[in-house]
């Protein structure tokens, strides 16, 4: 396997031919399609939030593809997209992959749309090949799963997994005070539905994700493949500072309630206690500072900030939560703010399948591709998954430093050639090692860690 950064002609050399033969042309293709699909003049980067005309035209792309393919597809109650084949034994459970195709605001090209691309490219070399497998798969891009728009990350398979329900749907609201459920139906998604897209556990036998890494590990280690054994949960709080509007000229320092002060001195605390001795892995962002009245010569009277704590440790992530709120409020009642505090989203970190784990690593090694088995400080909807069947991820190396939920995001199609080689392997163990037809069902927890 040759070694180094690969030019963009060459697949990495894999030690066994591959099972599908996944083609570079195929994926930059689609990439570039999915790519061009963001809202206009809304400067760099790729603009394709949750709930817009947009991402549907993204989902009737997936769709076109897979139907022309001859899949069976439709669309459920959450907004997602659902492409299945059947298999050659009947009764089986569905094995499945995936990701989502809505982006951030300014985003890159790759977060979500590789796990989707992954999936057309794996369904189409099958269906081209005529590659039988024994359950049936299913191909699925995710609605809704950046918690940019809306706060909550992953509504889409949240609502799938049972995790988010009508009622978060009227709860929960964009900067303009639109709600998810006032969003889905402006594009023709009916919210009141929703309880009827939840999953069946038992029609699910596992559910393998691609995703870019969104970090420099593998990139820094040159290595192609990483496989992800948990996931980071994030707790996601709105704080609202009221100070006093005043103004700049007539009002002395010592008298002042200045709401954008003490939002900086928040800032600056919450990455303290992300980064002192006891946090290892706890990551804290303010990514979001409104100032009003937002007038050079009136003193902040109001601020609302939007802070986002991850961790892969749900003790410490809920506790950094309650330590931070606590330090928020000290620093209010010191300068006569007053803080409310607002929990926008909660969601717990995953400890993904060992067995599963255990397959891509097979599979990865039988290709003979180096790998690493890692952490995802990125949320993703296999997250969520987790709670209906067993799943596992695969990630491919982001390149540019690693940079994501940004124009600069990049994945090159040769490492993205490897990596829908790795879970087109993983996806055939599974359907060949689950639910032997002479055997004992396999159920979570055989062999596990
Ligand atoms: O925010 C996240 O971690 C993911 O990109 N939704
Ligand atoms: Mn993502
Ligand atoms: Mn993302």
């Amino acid at each position: 396997m040759t070694r180094g950064s690969v030019s963009q002609n060459d697949c990495r050399q894999l030690e066994r031919s591959p099972l599908i033969g996944a083609e570079t042309a195929s994926i930059e293709d689609l990439i570039a399609q999915f790519g061009h699909l963001s809202e206009p003049d809304s400067g760099p980067g790729v603009t394709r939030l949750a709930h817009t005309p947009l991402e549907r035209r993204a989902h009737e792309l997936f769709a076109d593809r897979m139907r022309a393919l001859g899949l069976t597809v439709w669309a459920d109650a959450a907004g997602n997209t659902i492409a299945e084949v059947a298999g050659t034994e009947l009764g089986l459970p569905a094995i499945g992959t995936g990701s989502h195709l809505d982006s951030v605001p300014h985003g890159g090209r790759y977060d979500g749309i590789a796990g989707v691309v992954a999936a057309m490219e794996i369904a189409r070399l099958k269906t081209e090949k005529k590659i039988e497998h024994r359950h049936p798969l299913r191909f699925i891009a995710f609605a809704n799963e950046e918690g940019a728009r809306f706060g909550q990350a992953c509504i889409g398979s949240r609502i799938v997994a049972g995790l988010t329900t009508r009622t978060d749907l009227d709860r929960l609201t964009d900067a303009n005070g639109v709600t998810v459920a006032e969003a889905m139906s402006t594009v023709g998604i009916h919210p009141a539905l929703v309880s009827e897209a939840q999953w069946v556990p038992d029609h699910w036998a596992g559910f393998l994700e691609l995703h870019i890494e969104q970090g420099s590990v593998l990139t820094s280690l040159d290595i192609p493949i990483g496989v992800v054994d948990l996931i980071s949960g994030s707790t996601r709080l709105q704080l609202t500072l009221h100070g006093r509007a005043a103004h700049t000229g007539g009002t002395p320092m010592h008298l002042r309630a200045d709401a954008l002060a003490a939002a900086a001195e928040i800032v600056l605390q919450a990455e303290a206690l992300a980064t002192d001795t006891r946090h290892r892995g706890t990551r804290i962002t303010v990514g979001k500072l409104d100032v009003e009245p937002g007038s050079i010569t009136t003193i902040p009277g109001k601020c609302t900030l939007a802070v986002d704590i991850r961790d892969v440790d749900s003790d410490r992530q809920r506790e950094s939560a309650a330590e931070l709120i606590a330090a928020a409020q000290a620093i209010g009642s010191d300068r006569g703010v007053t803080v409310d505090v607002e929990l926008l989203a909660d969601a717990s970190p995953a400890i993904l399948s060992a067995w599963v784990r255990d397959e891509i690593i097979g599979a990865a090694s039988g290709l003979g591709l180096s790998y690493r088995v890692m952490p995802s400080g990125a949320s993703h909807d296999s997250q969520m998954i987790s709670h209906i069947c067993p799943v596992g991820m695969v990630f491919v190396p982001s390149q540019n430093y690693g940079v994501s939920h940004a124009p600069d995001e990049y994945t090159t199609a040769p490492d993205l050639a490897a990596g829908i080689e790795v879970l087109a392997s993983a996806l055939r163990a599974l359907d060949q090692t689950l639910n032997p037809s002479n055997g004992p069902k396999r159920v979570e927890g055989d062999n596990d860690d």
